[in-house]
């Protein structure tokens, strides 16, 4: 380990104002801080999330259907964040559960857990990977309620007001995600890119970025509610592209946060490349690479996005009191 020098700056948890004890040597204490680094990865904002690929990740322990879902959350994902925020037999939410990845994570680790989805082809698909993990014999208990998360104080029972010690959800971005891809007529064609046919409203796919936010601040507002003292929401966001603008969601996310009565406290990076020999390996869809190689064609650096931002919220304070509020 190359010793830094000042020019550098100190890294983010050296102890940057202190000098070492006489005999001392700095590279030793630097040593001793990358050694515990090392040991204790859930100690870092980074999460390495993408050591295997979604798939390999979800291979038995999910029943095949779950590939149809269009946005899937990496299930290492789901289960860094229970293991990091929560203890055995507590209980853990997701108002947009899709195919149930949080609740399946969270029974695996013995946590119980609740989740809503709007469509019913994928709540189906959340009951079935919820029994599949308690065949193999996952501790927890879990269940899902299929209807719309921004009433979601209408759906759940009262007596769960104050009892979440964590949510882990994540919005959907765009009516169409990049899906899976077969040859086709003319070239490649997308299948699975899509929550539902229609164009039903309820599903906050279908809005624009203002009404997702706006639905999405209603859906935190009934988490906040149901959150127990201390309790923490994780929401994941990835920044994307429509139509080669930068659709900013995790900024819209934090918004949404802070009108919920929520207060920021943590900002993290979920890795969707693995780390590999000190490099990063990407796997990126066909349109992702399509995309970024005709930007960089053209003369614009863009980047491929290998990152969700895991943005940590907890309730906020009152100024007056110091007690809990939600909005
Ligand atoms: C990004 S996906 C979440 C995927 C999930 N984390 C998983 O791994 O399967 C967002 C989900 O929110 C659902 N959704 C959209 N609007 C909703 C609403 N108003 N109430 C409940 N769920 C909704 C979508 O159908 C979709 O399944």
């Amino acid at each position: 380990m190359p010793k830094r020098t000042a020019a550098e700056g100190p890294g983010p948890q050296e102890p940057d104002n202190t000098s070492p004890a006489a005999g001392e040597d700095y590279a030793d204490r630097h040593r001793e801080y990358e050694g515990r680094h090392r040991a204790d990865p859930e100690g870092l904002s980074v999460w390495a999330t993408a050591q295997s690929t979604g798939p390999v990740q979800r291979r038995g322990r999910y029943v095949p259907e779950s590939v149809k879902h269009p946005a899937r959350m990496l299930p290492a994902i789901a289960a860094h964040a229970i293991g990091a925020y929560t203890q055995s037999g507590d209980l853990v939410l997701d108002p947009m559960c899709g195919i149930g990845t949080t609740l399946v994570e969270a029974v695996h680790a013995g946590r119980d857990a609740f989740g809503i989805e709007y469509e019913p082809q994928w709540s189906n698909i959340a009951d079935a990977n919820i029994r599949h993990a308690h065949d193999q014999g996952a501790s927890g208990r879990a269940s899902v309620i299929r209807g719309d998360a921004t009433r979601l104080m209408s759906l759940v029972p009262k007596a769960l007001t104050g009892q979440v010690a964590l949510v882990v959800t994540s919005p959907p971005y765009g009516p169409t995600v990049h899906g899976l891809v077969r040859p086709g007529e003319g070239g490649v064609v997308k299948y699975d890119d899509r929550y539902n046919d229609g164009e039903d409203k309820g599903n906050l796919a279908y809005r624009d970025l203002t009404g997702l936010a706006d639905g999405f601040a209603q859906i935190l507002g009934g988490c906040a509610t149901l959150l127990r003292p201390g309790g923490v929401v994780i929401v994941t966001a990835r920044p994307w592209r429509k139509r080669g603008e930068l659709v900013d969601l995790p900024s819209a996310v934090i918004a949404a946060g802070l009108r919920a009565g929520l207060v920021p406290i943590e900002r993290c990076i979920a890795l969707l490349a693995a780390v590999r020999d000190g490099h990063l390996v990407a796997r990126p869809s066909f349109f992702q690479l399509q995309q970024v190689r005709k930007a960089r064609a053209g003369g614009v650096p863009m980047h491929l996005i290998a990152h969700e931002d895991v943005l940590v919220f907890a309730k906020g304070t009152s100024p007056e009191d110091g007690t809990e509020v939600v909005a």
